[in-house]
């Protein structure tokens, strides 16, 4: 496989399991040194030493964590190229009476999460960008479908992911002129364990609605997301849409 993140360091949040992990595994396939952030150590371990990275206990919904997550990847691996902001949760179900703390979880995860880490991030990006050999540097995004579509039964799953769509433009706006990339990735259905945290009956929900339409593989968005990052530095791919064949909303 061609090396061509040699060199870089990058860093994956939520990459215990789903996206994260295949992103993790892609990423040191080409060449990067990986730091990976969740909050089940075991299967962070499990990773870390199967790709020699750096494996990150984190609840990136506390600042301070987070900040730490993107703090001890600098310290020890020296540098941060790429970030990829993954980690996210999926809570569905209608507004009337739904669970508050579902609620607080997506903007937790979904925002605060994310945002910290972009924040700890960016100064390290914009230095990359400017004295890396790459002379760019890469923040990916993780949204959804659920980003650019809102239907009944997802709405503050729709707001969180609308919101990190808003957000990344804005602040690719901010930093582009600089060489730092910002990619906005936009999943429809995946096979992970993201649905699985849903109350039954929702689940029951989920699992009408797609039926047995043949999936996506956790690979398959990582195959973008090392495309994104793997471009010549004047190619910023700020957007990509990625849906199983067989989904048509
Ligand atoms: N699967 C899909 O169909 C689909 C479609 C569109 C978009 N997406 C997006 O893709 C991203 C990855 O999801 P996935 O499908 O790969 O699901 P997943 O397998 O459930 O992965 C979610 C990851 O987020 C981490 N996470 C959750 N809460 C966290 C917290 N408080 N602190 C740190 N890490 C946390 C989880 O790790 P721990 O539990 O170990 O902390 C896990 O590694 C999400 O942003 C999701 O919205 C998925």
């Amino acid at each position: 496989m061609p090396e061509e993140l040699a060199g870089t360091v990058a860093l994956v949040t939520g990459a215990s399991s789903g996206i994260g992990e295949a992103t993790a595994l892609a990423l040191a396939a080409r060449g990067a040194s990986v730091a990976i952030a969740a909050r089940r150590k075991d299967r962070l371990d499990e990773l870390a030493q199967q790709i020699d990275g750096l494996a990150l206990e984190a609840d990136l919904t506390k600042r301070q964590q987070a900040e730490e997550a993107v703090g001890r990847t600098v310290e020890e691996l020296g540098r941060l190229d790429i970030l990829v902001n993954n980690a996210g949760v999926m809570l569905l179900g209608p507004v009337v009476e739904a669970p508050l703390e579902e609620w607080e979880q997506m903007l937790s995860v979904n925002l605060a999460g994310l945002l910290y880490c972009a924040h700890a991030a960016l100064p390290h990006l914009l230095q990359a960008a400017e004295d890396g050999s790459r002379e760019v540097a890469d923040l990916v995004n993780i949204s959804s479908v659920a980003g650019r579509v809102a239907r009944l039964g997802s709405g503050v799953y729709n707001l969180t992911k609308h919101g990190v769509g808003a957000f990344s433009e804005s602040l690719r706006q901010e930093v582009t002129g600089r060489h730092v990339r910002v990619s906005l990735i936009e999943p429809g259905a995946v096979e992970t364990e993201l649905s699985s945290h849903n109350r039954p009956e929702i689940r029951e929900q989920i699992a009408q609605r797609f039926g047995d339409l043949e999936r996506l593989q956790a690979q398959d968005i990582a195959d973008a997301i090392v495309y994104v990052v793997t471009r010549p530095r004047r190619v910023a791919i700020n957007e990509v849409l990625v849906r199983p064949t067989e989904q048509t909303f």
